[in-house]
């Protein structure tokens, strides 16, 4: 084996990675820059926030800590990928918001902006409280997959089409705690002894 593969495959922080894409430092700073950016667009007014779990757990507690602005906070629970990494029907709420939305500034926040499906039907939902704006933020953003004509305000990374976990992001929910964001490795992505 050469030795610079032998480096790059020691650095791997887990040997279910076929290779990182985004490292620990690569979010931290890119959390800092969307911190301001968000608390810049918002000023003194203050945003409800609502994280959509369990994927964005992970991001919203790193992210809400970069806002300057006063920040109330919820989450919600939407089903949607299960065990596979192809969507198994629409997506579906599986509780309600407790916060109050009327006349609220609404972002909303996800893991990963993929078919775009999970936060289109969060928004209608949101919306039909007649909050004052609802916008959303995702750490990551697989353009080429949309199915809903749908962007993020704010967005941490633009990723290509790869099955990616770590940083809250899962594959059966297992995965979740690694901290950076790395490829699966494809012969992980559906064994049958996790079904
Ligand atoms: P969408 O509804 O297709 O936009 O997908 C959004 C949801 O799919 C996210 O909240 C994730 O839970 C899941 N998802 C999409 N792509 C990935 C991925 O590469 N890794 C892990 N989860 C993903
Ligand atoms: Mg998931």
């Amino acid at each position: 084996m050469p030795k610079s593969t032998r480096v790059t495959k020691s650095k791997l922080p887990h040997p279910d990675l076929e290779r990182v894409l985004v490292t620990e430092a690569a979010i931290k700073s890119r959390l800092k820059i969307l911190g301001r950016e968000i608390s810049k667009a918002y000023g003194d007014q203050e945003i409800t926030v609502i994280a959509i779990i369990n994927g964005a757990v992970f991001f919203s507690a790193d992210l809400l800590r970069q806002i300057s602005s006063p920040v109330r906070f919820d989450c919600i629970r939407v089903s949607s990928y299960r065990n596979s990494t192809t969507p198994m029907g629409p997506p579906r709420l599986l509780d309600t918001l407790l916060l109050d939305l009327e006349n609220r500034h609404v972002l909303l926040i996800d893991d990963i902006l993929d078919t775009g499906r999970t936060l289109s039907v969060v928004i209608e939902e949101i919306r039909k409280r007649k909050p004052a704006s609802v916008k959303t933020c995702v750490l990551l953003d697989k353009k080429v997959r949309r199915d809903v004509q749908i962007e993020s305000d704010f967005v941490g990374f633009v990723i290509p089409d790869r099955f990616v976990v770590g940083y809250g992001l899962d594959f059966a929910e297992r995965y979740r705690n690694i901290s950076c964001i790395g490829v699966l490795k494809p012969d992980l992505q559906n064994p049958p002894e996790w079904a």
